[in-house]
């Protein structure tokens, strides 16, 4: 097979859904579908036996979320699909969005019986902002659901988006008697046998055939699913291949992980319809997946994966070409070339070392402090720089210091690298050194995970003093230099590890203050990182 046929048949999609909702158990039905796995219960096993090998990760499993995402590689039916898992807490919402900047497509799963849930919702818009396509799973069918035209609206109305129900329940809970396959026109009929199994063969039957129907479903349900159906087909949106690519209609599919019903058709269609790795756009030109040479940017950065070895991870998600594993790569942010160490895949449950990847594979190589989110990697005559991943304004400010000031190294070293991962951002004042040092987060959490790093990762015990801020701003454009701007008197100017020069609040007064006071100030919410 040559290069571009490996990319022709690669498929990349993040999987989102609010705890509970099913993720996990969906997931492990695609690895067994694609024969990666062969016990239902693997995938979970896995995470309970990486907790084991790492007290960080420790502070994830006694909250009990799942705070790193991880990504995984199988086949099935000629196609090479990556899954990329997202964490599903609040508090994790900026590494979500970057998981989301690597996926082509995003598959959402709802439970029929609770609907949309304020992380399905968050996940959504962080879809709808990139126009990735939705694809979503109702989950849960064979428990008490809520009715399914209920669902769709609720879709609909929530997110602005149209939906296309591409097959239909029958019944639900101890009623469940399967699915309509609107494209087929047949009943997949779902018996109590099924319950419990992990692969099983629906049976088929066409919706005219009324007497094997009605023994197979019920004469009740038979003349309900007709009249849904008669409805459906009237009142709901046109399939639109085009819509679904450009992320405005979602293909809706209903089923039950846990008994593995309707799993395996909605891979096969979702396959159908997505598309292999699309152009990604650079600071000025449009990358062709195609295009032989390789290109990649990182999106997520893990740390002390085994902590034994002090170890950080960068994971790249390649946007073109084919990785060959002896080659040189520059590394444009540095403006050096070098050779990716230990270049790996998640194959199921393994990690794998892999001698070459292809456009819309994740991969992950040994980092030795030297990369940040973001950053592109590519072929040494390319020179492109993929669309920075936006850093989103932290709500939460503290100020930092070692303890024990002999440390002062190693404390500015941990919070760095930990900043690099975009687990915390971090500033300082301009001109006053290190000795204290502010960090900025999403949420409150990420001060504990980084209080309990620092002391478990590089040693240091540190002092925090939470500061009043709850607002900050970038400075795209100043009419002077920050120091002279008219500012509000509890307005701070500092900076970010880039350099770039930010403006802390302490309300939004102060900073409509701020703009009205200086004409030409140019303030941004969130940094492009190019
Ligand atoms: P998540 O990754 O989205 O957080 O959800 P996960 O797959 O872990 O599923 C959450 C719970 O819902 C699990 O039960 C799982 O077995 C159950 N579940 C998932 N899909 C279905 C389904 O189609 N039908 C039914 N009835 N249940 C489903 P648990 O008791 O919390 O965990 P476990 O002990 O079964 O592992």
């Amino acid at each position: 097979m040559d290069y571009k046929q490996e990319i022709e048949r690669r498929r990349t999609f993040a999987i989102i859904s609010h705890p509970d909702a099913g993720k996990t158990t969906l997931t492990e039905k695609f690895l067994l579908y694609g024969g990666a796995i062969q016990l239902a219960g693997s995938v979970k096993g896995k995470a309970t036996a990486r907790h084991a090998v790492s007290d960080w990760m420790e502070l994830e499993k006694q909250r009990g979320i799942s705070i790193t995402s991880s990504v995984m590689q199988f086949e099935y039916a000629g196609y090479c699909i990556n899954i990329l898992d997202t964490p599903g807490h609040q508090d994790f919402s900026e590494d979500t969005y970057r998981t989301l900047m690597a996926a082509d497509s995003a598959v959402m799963v709802i439970d029929a019986a609770k609907g949309i849930e304020p992380q399905t919702r968050k996940l959504f818009r962080i879809c709808a902002m990139r126009h990735i396509p939705i694809f979503t799973f109702i989950n849960k069918l064979d428990r008490e659901a809520r009715d399914p035209f209920e669902l769709m609206e609720e879709l609909e109305n929530e997110f602005g988006i149209g939906t296309y129900p591409v097959n239909w329940p029958i019944g639900c809970g101890h009623d469940f008697k399967g699915v309509f396959d609107r494209d087929r026109r047949e009943v997949l009929a779902f018996q109590d046998f099924h319950r419990g199994q992990n692969k099983i063969q629906a049976i088929a039957c066409d919706l005219t055939d009324t007497a094997l129907l009605d023994e197979l479903i019920g004469r009740r349900m038979r003349e309900k699913l007709v009249e849904d159906i008669e409805l459906l087909d009237g009142a709901s949106y046109e399939f639109d291949l085009d819509a679904v690519r450009a992320g405005t209609l979602s293909p809706v599919f209903f089923g039950s992980a846990l008994t593995n019903f309707g799993v395996e058709p909605f891979l096969e269609n979702f396959l159908r319809m997505t598309t292999p790795p699309l152009p990604r756009e650079t600071a000025d030109a449009v990358v062709d997946p195609f295009a032989p040479d390789f290109s990649a940017f990182v999106f997520k950065i893990q740390a002390n994966m085994n902590r034994a070895h002090r170890d950080r991870v960068a994971f790249l998600r390649i946007c073109s070409g084919r990785f060959a594993r002896d080659a040189e790569y520059l590394h444009v942010q540095d403006g050096k070339t070098m050779k990716l160490a230990q270049p790996q895949q998640m194959m199921a449950q393994e990690r794998a070392i892999v001698n070459e990847a292809f456009a819309g594979d994740i991969i992950g190589v040994f980092d030795p402090g030297v990369f940040s989110i973001g950053d592109t990697v590519c072929a040494p005559g390319m020179k492109v720089r993929f669309e920075g991943i936006p850093t989103f304004a932290p709500e939460h400010f503290s100020i930092i210091s070692q303890v024990d000031t002999m440390k002062r190294k190693q404390f500015v070293k941990g919070v760095t690298q930990i900043a690099q991962e975009g687990a915390i951002q971090m500033f300082h004042e301009p001109n006053s050194g290190m000795e204290e040092v502010i960090v900025g987060a999403v949420g409150v959490l990420q001060f504990e995970v980084l209080e309990y790093r620092l002391k478990n990762e590089y040693n240091i015990d540190i002092r925090r003093r939470d500061l009043s801020y709850s607002f900050i701003r970038w400075i795209e454009r100043a009419p002077c230099a920050p120091d002279a701007l008219n500012l509000a008197s509890d307005t701070k100017w500092v900076q970010d590890f880039r350099g770039k020069d930010l403006l802390l609040f302490n309300n939004e007064w102060s900073i409509r203050w701020a703009e009205q006071k200086n004409e030409g100030l140019e303030l941004s919410e969130f940094s492009r990182n190019w």
